[in-house]
């Protein structure tokens, strides 16, 4: 790194092993395992003006990753929570009222600690923990009202993509093919069968109903899982996770992108051809308009 990236870096509040100290100023050794095997594990949560959505849900998944991972979990439930709306308050105080009256994303990574390089996973090691907050930033009115480009690609990642692991490389390599090809997001198939994309699930739409891939292995179950199968239950819409074909993707009446930051987002192009006819469908519109009325329902 450049001493004039270094410098660039913000000077935004985070936490790192029980210290609130800058970003720019935050370290940490370069023998710690996230960095010499990426083993580590990471959370995602969004905040609108200030408020944690689906937070315990997040909570949970981290402790899961963290069991896969032979990792204490570092914190309770009420300290992750504090930690998360202590940098969001000092983010907003740093930031003034435009980050106030925006949203937050928390990151959160933990990794197993700092040891002289050795594969196995070493027990008894301090975990590295650090969290820091940032601007959200949502899908454009554009991309909501077009509906967003997506191309295909073989899913070439390894076998427990259900661990929200920080070894991301795989990712990192399918989000570029999609790069490469000017889209949003890269949609991967293991074999004949979708599995998610690089950053976020997808969800197919025919005559109606909406279908996913099962929570096994091969997927990550984000928190939109849940809610996506919630809000589809109370608009009385037709729910099933179950294996999905390509055929059967690329004859989708509509497909959807889901994330913490995309929320749903409906994919109108894949692979230069149109999804059903082109334009975000009215199951995306009735999801969307759901999300929204979870998030204006938040109280903490
Ligand atoms: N990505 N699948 C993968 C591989 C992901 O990385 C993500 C999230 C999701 C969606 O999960 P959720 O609904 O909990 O955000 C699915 C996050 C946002 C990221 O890596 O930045």
């Amino acid at each position: 790194m450049t001493t004039s990236s270094v410098n660039a870096l913000p000077d935004t509040p985070c936490y790192l092993n029980g210290e609130y100290t800058a970003l720019k100023d935050a370290k940490i050794s370069v023998l710690d395992r996230g960095f010499i095997f990426g083993d580590g594990i990471y959370e995602v949560v969004p905040a609108y003006a200030g408020k944690l959505f689906r937070f315990e849900q997040h909570m949970a998944r981290l402790e899961r990753s963290l069991t896969e991972l032979r990792i204490p979990n570092p914190l309770t439930l009420a300290e992750w929570r504090q930690v998360s709306l202590k940098l969001i308050a000092d983010y907003v105080e740093k930031m003034g009222a435009a980050a106030a009256n925006g949203n937050q994303l928390i990151y959160i990574q933990i990794s197993r600690g700092v040891a002289m390089r050795d594969h196995p996973m070493l027990p008894g090691l301090s975990p590295t923990v650090f969290v820091m907050v940032n601007t959200m930033k949502l899908p454009s009115e554009q991309q909501r009202e077009q509906g967003v480009t997506c191309v295909t690609a073989d899913d070439f990642r390894w076998e427990k993509a259900h661990i929200k692991s920080t070894s991301l490389l795989g990712a990192v390599f399918s989000r570029q093919i999609s790069v490469d090809a000017g889209a949003l997001e890269t949609i991967m198939f293991r074999g004949d069968y979708l599995s998610e994309a690089s950053s976020s699930n997808v969800w197919v739409v025919k005559d109606g109903k909406v279908s996913g891939p099962p929570k096994d292995k091969l997927v990550l179950e984000g928190i939109r899982y849940g809610l996506i199968e919630e809000m589809c239950r109370a608009a009385g819409i037709d729910f099933e996770l179950r294996r999905i074909s390509r055929a059967e993707v690329l004859a989708a009446d509509e497909l959807m992108l889901s994330s913490a930051t995309k929320e749903v987002l409906p994919v109108t192009l894949l692979d230069g051809q149109p999804v059903g006819n082109g334009k975000p469908g009215p199951v995306y519109a009735k999801l969307y308009a759901a999300y929204q009325q979870a998030k204006q329902a938040l109280s903490s």
